[in-house]
């Protein structure tokens, strides 16, 4: 046992007896306020005089010094299995829900202590990819969602990217029974709750878990969640499960660590951000990958924030590094209405590849983005002569562009609110057929209103 011995905001002090008696780094301590509320603090330093210096996942007001500290284990623990679907924890695996206690068989730690850089005989890489279908003409025609892949929605604030990580949840889960998890790190409460109350509207929340380390908690606890939430992932995949991995937002991740960084008087590097952002990005992100000798998988979709629309933050690049597939969404989009705003000459996805989606799908895709760049080239050029100086060729590349560019808008169906319209989930055929058919011509006589904000084309 150990004694509080300096409390500063989230940084608590413990000092013990001998060396012997500190625990590990991420080992768990419980202390209590003088009126008696429970404190969970995480070791994160040795220092000098037998001290652990520990980061508390609850706020520490009231926490007085010479308050005792229990050693609780060399990990936070969380609850795991299929007791957890449809319920909501916190970091340390409790129920905020107000569904009662979780008696859960099993439990199983948040930190690892080794993510197995060995490389392993049986390749991975010999595994079929299999492609997701989202529903979402835009993101299945440019950006497939393998299974096992890491896919991020990137953009500024209110660019819509909660909208899309929750139109996926509810395509996939209702149309193909997935299962997922999802990780609420660092957004607002309120947004915490429309999508309980979303997720419940739809009958989604049997099939899913929810982890929340919400803006209004610690440092801490908003940086460890995002462990917890892996570790719901990974117990899944461990029986073999195709698991989703959902996290909103995982810039907010960054930010935690960023913050713990400062609290422990280390040095920013010259970016501004803490000096391990790389291995901190790479701590989660390499623990879902898939493989590792088990035939589940984790599919990860992360929204990431990105600061002042600037994407060259380097906690964005430090995330963007790990995924295979970037959805970067444009402010210019918003402002058309072009919704999903996903802008596609500054996306990219690594899984657009004709071994994956078939030669059609990827000649088709190529086709698309091919016309979208000379419709940039052609609409700057409209702006300085006008529209009815292209030549007629032109005029053509350009008006079909147009029409491809609405018809890769779509109502969603978690967006009624907002659009007044019903939402489609456009099966990827019907989303190929329509680009072929508008880029051979068979649509030219139809006004390009016609495509903007509709389902599969009629
Ligand atoms: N697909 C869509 N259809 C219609 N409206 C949308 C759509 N996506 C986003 N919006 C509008 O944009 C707003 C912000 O969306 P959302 O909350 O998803 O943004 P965000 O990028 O997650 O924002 P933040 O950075 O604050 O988390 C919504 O409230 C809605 O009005
Ligand atoms: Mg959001």
């Amino acid at each position: 046992m150990g004694r509080v011995v300096a409390v500063q905001g989230p940084v608590v002090d413990i000092k013990f007896k001998s060396i012997e008696e500190i625990p590990s780094v991420y080992g768990v301590l419980k202390t209590e306020t003088v009126d008696q509320r429970e404190i969970f603090l995480e070791v994160a330093e040795h220092r000098a005089g037998n001290i652990a210096r520990c980061i508390a996942i609850n706020s520490t007001q009231n926490l007085q010094r010479n308050a005792k500290a229990v050693p609780m284990g060399p990990s936070i623990e969380v609850p795991v299995g299929d007791v957890m679907y449809s319920r909501v924890i916190n970091i340390m695996g409790q129920p905020i829900d107000q569904k009662g206690v979780i008696s859960a068989k099993k439990k199983a730690p948040i930190r690892v202590r080794e993510l197995g850089t060995k490389i392993r005989s049986k390749a991975v890489t010999t595994k079929k990819f299999e492609v997701l279908e989202t529903g979402v003409k835009i993101i299945d025609l440019l950006f497939p969602l393998v299974k096992g892949s890491k896919t991020g929605v990137l953009g500024g604030a209110g660019l819509g990217k909660s909208i899309i990580t929750l139109e996926i949840i509810h395509n996939i889960v209702t149309k193909h029974q997935g299962t997922c998890v999802f990780v609420g790190i660092g957004e607002r409460i309120r947004e915490g709750n429309e999508l309980l109350f979303e997720l419940s509207k739809h009958g989604i929340l049997p099939k899913t878990m929810i982890v929340f380390g919400q803006m209004n908690e610690p440092p801490g606890a908003r940086y460890g969640v995002a462990m917890t939430g892996a570790t719901l992932a990974e117990t899944l995949q461990k029986e073999n499960q195709d698991v989703l991995l959902f996290v909103d937002n995982i810039f907010r991740f960054i930010q935690a660590g960023a913050e713990i960084s400062t609290l422990l008087g280390r040095v920013p590097s010259e970016t501004g951000y803490q000096p391990t952002l790389i291995s901190e990005a790479s701590e989660f992100h390499e623990r879902i990958r898939s493989g590792g000798g088990v035939a589940g998988s984790v599919t990860s979709i992360e929204a990431v924030y990105v600061p002042a629309d600037d994407l060259t933050d380097p906690a964005v690049v430090a995330i963007f590094t790990f995924l295979d597939s970037l959805m970067v969404l444009s402010r210019e989009r918003v402002q058309l209405g072009l919704y999903p705003a996903i802008d596609p000459l500054q996306s990219s996805c690594a899984n657009l590849d004709p071994d994956v989606v078939g030669k059609r799908h990827y000649q088709i895709s190529q086709d698309v983005l091919q016309a979208f760049y000379k419709y940039e080239e052609l609409r700057k050029l409209v702006l300085v002569i006008g529209i009815d100086e292209l030549s007629p060729a032109d005029r053509l590349i350009y008006d079909r562009a147009r029409k491809i560019q609405n018809f890769l808008t779509q109502p969603f169906s978690t967006a009624e609110a907002y659009t007044g319209k019903k939402g489609y989930y456009v099966p990827i055929e019907e989303t190929i057929k329509g680009c072929e058919e508008i880029l051979s011509g068979r649509h030219d006589k139809r006004s390009e209103e016609e495509f903007y904000m509709v389902g599969p084309l009629t």
